[in-house]
């Protein structure tokens, strides 16, 4: 029987842009630059395809461990990209949104994203979601902290937490979990990108390096996902 799965939430693990420079002869931070184009082609896209919330992993906490020089790239890459596709993004109605420890950031690629998430706040289109010093276990953490703090405060009862007062304590907890979360490269793990969303997510990996991800590799990402039999634990509902 054919299948034809809702598909509301895309996650994207862009990974492979060291590689992506290393096999064109070029330096490290070329493969961050040339990551632009197919972030473009992901949102377009998606946001053809009815698609509500994309979600890339642009930033881990684990990547702060980078040399210093290129993490300082990719926070000036952020505040540029951002500079750049202002326009044309908020034109397309598409909100941006970000997710993490975003206090982490340095004050001026944060500013451009704060203004641009107050800029297109609105907008109700793609729901563009960053996910920058973003860290599953860092976001679960959190989670508990603020938990822990209401029992103190006698706002809740430990006997009141349960997996959605868990969910409602997430960094954002009105979007849906990720229905299917791509990872470019060939790499095979999730590397501690939305740990609790991801129970039930499909797992969809290619070879293909992120800079080289266009449009038909999505297409065929999809298509995948949609002959793919979810069932959340439960049986075949034609069994
Ligand atoms: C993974 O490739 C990529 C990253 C850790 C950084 C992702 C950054 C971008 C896509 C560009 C920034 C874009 C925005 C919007 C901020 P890798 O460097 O781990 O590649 P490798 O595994 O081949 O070394």
């Amino acid at each position: 029987m054919a299948v034809d799965n809702c598909l509301t939430h895309v996650a994207i693990i862009m990974d492979g842009n060291g590689r992506w420079a290393r096999s064109h002869g070029l330096k490290r931070i070329d493969g961050h630059k040339a990551a632009e184009k197919a972030i473009h082609d992901a949102v377009q896209y998606c946001g053809e395809m009815g698609v509500e919330y994309l979600t890339l992993y642009a930033f881990s906490t684990e990547n702060w461990k980078r040399p210093k020089a290129e993490v300082l790239f990719i926070m000036t890459l952020l505040k540029s990209f951002i500079k750049r596709n202002i326009d044309d993004l908020d034109g397309n109605r598409v909100r941006i949104r970000a997710t993490g420890r975003l206090d982490d950031l340095p004050r001026g690629p944060l500013k451009e994203l704060r203004n641009a998430m107050i800029r297109t706040g609105s907008n109700e289109g793609l729901n563009l979601i960053l996910a920058l010093s973003y860290g599953g276990r860092a976001e679960i953490t959190d989670a508990m902290r603020k938990i822990a703090l209401d029992i103190k405060a006698g706002r809740m009862q430990t006997s009141d937490i349960t997996e959605d007062t868990i969910t409602s304590c997430m960094y954002h907890p009105d979007v849906p979990d990720p229905d299917i979360i791509i990872r470019t490269s060939g790499e095979q793990r999730l590397s501690n990108f939305l740990l609790w969303e991801s129970a039930y997510s499909e797992l969809y990996f290619t070879d293909v390096l992120w800079p080289d991800f266009r449009r038909v590799d999505l297409e065929e990402a999809f298509k995948d996902y949609r002959s793919r039999r979810r069932r959340f634990g439960d049986l075949d509902s034609d069994r």
